[in-house]
C-alpha cells in the first residue's frame, strides 16, 4: 500500500514505521516511465521507497515555465502504486517553506557556473537547496537521480559528499523512446512537428559517440557531434554541446568523459547526454 502525506509531520510519522534502509526518489511530478525506472531501481536496493513530490519554486527562473509545469497527482499516485512505493511526500508550498523562500541558501559552488548553470542562473542553488531540505525530511539510506539530468546528480553526490550527508547518490541510467528521445516531462510540450525535430539532440550525442567509438579524440568527437547537430532538424537552436570528464571538470583528454547538450525545440528547452571512453592519445 502506497500512503500519501502532505505534511512533515506526517511524514515524520511515516517514516518513523520504516524500518531497514529507505530509498527516496526526488520528483517535480508529471511522472513518466523514467521516472519509473527509478522507482524500480529504488525498489530493488532499499526495503522501503519514498517518492517526493513537490515543483520547487526556487529552481524556476523568471521567465520559466513554473506555473505552466504539469500538475498530475493523481497520475503520479498511480505511478507510485503500481511501482510499489510505501509513503510519497508530497507538500504545498507553505509546508515545504513555512517561513518563505529560504533566504540561506545551498551554494552549488563552480561546477555549477558551467553549462545549464550558465542559462540558468540560479538553478542549481535552487535545486540543491531542496534536495538538502528533503533530505534532512526524509533521512534516506539511498537517493536516485537520473543520469538524463547529468550536471544535477553530479552536483548532488558532491553535495552529499562535502556536507557529510549520510546517503548514498545512486545514478540511474537515462530511460529512452525507441528511436533514442530522452524521456522528459518537458517532451509533452512537443507539437509532433517538434517531437520529430528533437531526435536532433540525441543524434548528436550518437555521432559524437560513434566517433569515440571509432577512437577518435575529444576535438574530433565534439566535431562530429557539431556537424550531426547542424545536419538536423530546422528550428532546433543549439544552446551547448559539451564534453566533459566523468565529473564534469572541462577538457578530458582520455578515459570516460561525459557528451552533453541542450538545444531549444520551440519554446521547449531540451537536455541530453550520453557517456563515452575516450581512447588514450598515442
Ligand atoms: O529533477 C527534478 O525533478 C528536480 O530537480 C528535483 C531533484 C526533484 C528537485 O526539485
Amino acid at each position: 500500500m502506497t500512503e500519501l502525506v502532505r505534511t512533515r509531520a506526517e511524514l515524520a510519522k511515516a517514516r518513523d514505521a520504516l524500518t531497514g534502509t529507505v530509498g527516496v526518489v526526488m520528483t517535480m511530478g508529471a511522472l513518466h516511465a523514467g521516472h519509473e525506472t527509478l522507482l524500480r531501481a529504488a525498489r530493488e536496493r532499499a526495503d522501503h521507497v519514498l517518492v517526493t513530490i513537490f515543483v520547487n519554486p526556487l529552481q524556476f527562473g523568471p521567465n520559466e515555465d513554473f506555473d505552466r509545469y504539469p500538475r498530475t497527482l493523481e497520475a503520479d499516485l498511480e505511478v507510485c502504486r503500481r511501482a510499489g512505493a510505501d509513503v510519497v511526500f508530497a507538500p504545498g508550498r507553505a509546508e515545504m517553506y513555512p517561513d518563505g523562500e529560504p533566504l540561506v541558501r545551498v551554494d552549488p559552488g563552480r561546477l555549477a557556473g558551467d553549462l545549464e548553470g550558465l542559462s540558468r542562473p540560479g538553478f542549481f542553488h535552487g535545486v540543491l537547496t531542496v534536495v538538502l531540505k528533503l533530505f534532512q525530511l526524509t533521512h534516506p539510506d539511498l537517493a536516485f537521480f537520473g543520469e538524463k539530468d547529468y550536471q544535477q546528480l553530479t552536483l548532488v553526490r558532491r553535495m552529499a559528499r562535502d556536507f557529510d550527508v549520510p546517503v548514498e547518490v545512486v545514478g540511474v541510467p537515462t530511460v529512452r523512446e525507441p528511436d533514442g528521445l530522452a524521456l522528459s516531462s518537458r517532451n509533452r510540450y512537443l507539437s509532433p512537428g517538434e517531437r520529430e525535430a528533437a531526435l536532433t539532440l540525441f543524434t548528436a550525442l550518437r555521432a559524437g559517440a560513434e566517433a569515440a567509438d571509432r577512437g577518435e579524440h575529444a576535438g574530433e568527437v565534439l566535431a562530429a557531434a557539431h556537424r550531426a547537430f547542424g545536419a538536423g532538424a530546422p528550428g532546433v537552436e543549439l544552446d551547448y554541446l559539451a564534453l566533459t570528464d566523468a565529473d564534469l571538470e572541462p577538457g578530458p583528454v582520455a578515459g570516460p568523459a561525459r557528451l552533453l547538450v541542450a538545444a531549444w525545440v520551440g519554446s521547449t528547452r531540451l537536455i541530453d547526454n550520453v557517456a563515452i571512453r575516450l581512447a588514450p592519445r598515442s
